[in-house]
């Protein structure tokens, strides 16, 4: 498929160059591929505040990559608090400044229409980093990991984890999904729900809370002292003569503080899934407590926003593998979609075995 799609790409450009249109025409259905731009220009990325490991990781890994490839590189994050303003006043300092492309990992996807249609009318060039931009046509990309994937993934490992812990149901369970500005949550979430749904149904699942709606599982901020209080509340109503089997947790962050509330509560530590990878989390992984993670290498990931950014300077359309999924609300964003791996104790070595930070956890 990717390859296929590479060939499209360079047979739909070398066939403008033929009949002498440029590369203006975007193929994919972005309105990028400008005439290309100076091979020192300023590349913006835009971060959110650092609310899981990942985040930490992206922002060194862009600075030396764009540097390395020639451009220059101008990292922000937005702080913890004053979020959504913080990173579209450093948005728009990057207009100012002059950056050709934009990759912004939004802090909140659905408050950056302003922005990122002042960078398009300075000709910049937009991508979505891991996080979608929603209700604007301003956006060209969209580079992630397949998050509904990762969502089935999760959902998958809960069943799996729970079946080899007790191989009959019915199993308690709470489910728990992101922040309700960040538009990976509902994705992760349906993802996931798209597993356990029919199990709910068949009463193989049963959600001893009765909280199953994204609004009353969400997480603010992805912040694990909201997850931790919520999982402490559950506990106390529901759980006090009752098991925990499960729990579905988006993230690393928020299944460590799941596994601390649960912990308190002198409780055995039940299934809980989680995202990202984090150090924590494959130690308490290899430890017998989180059950499982998901391998989204944040260096692949930059390594691609950085590609598109080079195949752009040249004038060129960036390959995509996805025209069809990410719907933003004012149109369907072309996507470089990346695979994400789930990780258990059984095969997290091999699955860090080529990452030197996480591999020496999992011997
Ligand atoms: C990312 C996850 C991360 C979460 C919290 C999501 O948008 O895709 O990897 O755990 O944000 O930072």
């Amino acid at each position: 498929m990717r390859k296929l799609l590479t060939t499209t790409a360079i047979a739909a450009v070398a066939l403008m160059a033929l009949s002498g249109c440029s590369t203006r025409t975007d193929t994919t259905g972005g309105s990028s591929a400008a005439a290309g731009f100076p091979a020192d220009s300023l590349i913006g990325i835009a971060l959110p505040s650092k609310t899981s490991e990942n985040w930490v990781l992206a922002g060194g890994l862009f600075e030396d990559g764009l540097k390395a490839a020639g451009f220059k590189g101008d990292v922000q994050y937005a702080g913890a608090s004053t979020t959504v303003k913080d990173q579209q006043d450093q948005i728009s300092a990057m207009v100012t400044k002059g950056a050709k492309v934009i990759i912004i990992g939004a802090a909140d996807g659905g408050q950056l229409g302003t922005q990122v249609k002042a960078a398009h009318d300075a000709g910049a060039i937009v991508i979505a980093y891991d996080r979608l931009i929603l209700n604007t046509a301003d956006v060209d990309y969209y580079v992630a990991y397949d998050n509904f994937k990762v969502g089935e993934l999760q959902g998958q490992a809960l069943l799996d984890g729970l079946k080899a812990k007790k191989p009959a149901g019915p199993y308690n369970i709470e489910l728990f999904s992101g922040s309700s500005d960040d538009a990976n949550a509902p994705v992760f979430f349906n993802g996931a729900m798209s597993v356990l749904q029919p199990k709910i149904d068949d009463g193989t699942l049963v959600v001893a809370s009765g909280q199953t709606d994204i609004k009353q599982t969400a997480t603010a901020g992805w912040k694990a002292e909201n997850a931790q209080s919520r999982m402490d509340s559950l506990l106390t109503s529901t759980y006090g003569d009752k098991a925990i089997d499960g729990v579905l947790s988006p993230n690393d962050t928020l299944a460590r503080a799941v596994i601390t509330s649960v912990k308190a509560a002198g409780k055995p530590i039940p299934v809980v899934t989680g995202q990202d990878s984090e150090a924590e989390s494959v130690k308490s992984i290899m430890a017998g407590e989180q059950y499982s993670t998901i391998n989204k290498d944040t260096r692949v990931l930059v390594a691609q926003a950085i590609d598109m950014a080079k195949v752009l300077q040249k004038g060129e359309t960036p390959e995509v593998n996805d025209t069809k999924s990410y719907d933003n609300g004012k149109k369907i964003v072309p996507a470089f979609l990346l695979p994400p791996v789930i990780v258990t104790k059984a095969n997290a070595a091999e699955a860090y075995a080529n990452d030197p930070k996480l591999s020496p956890l999992t011997k």
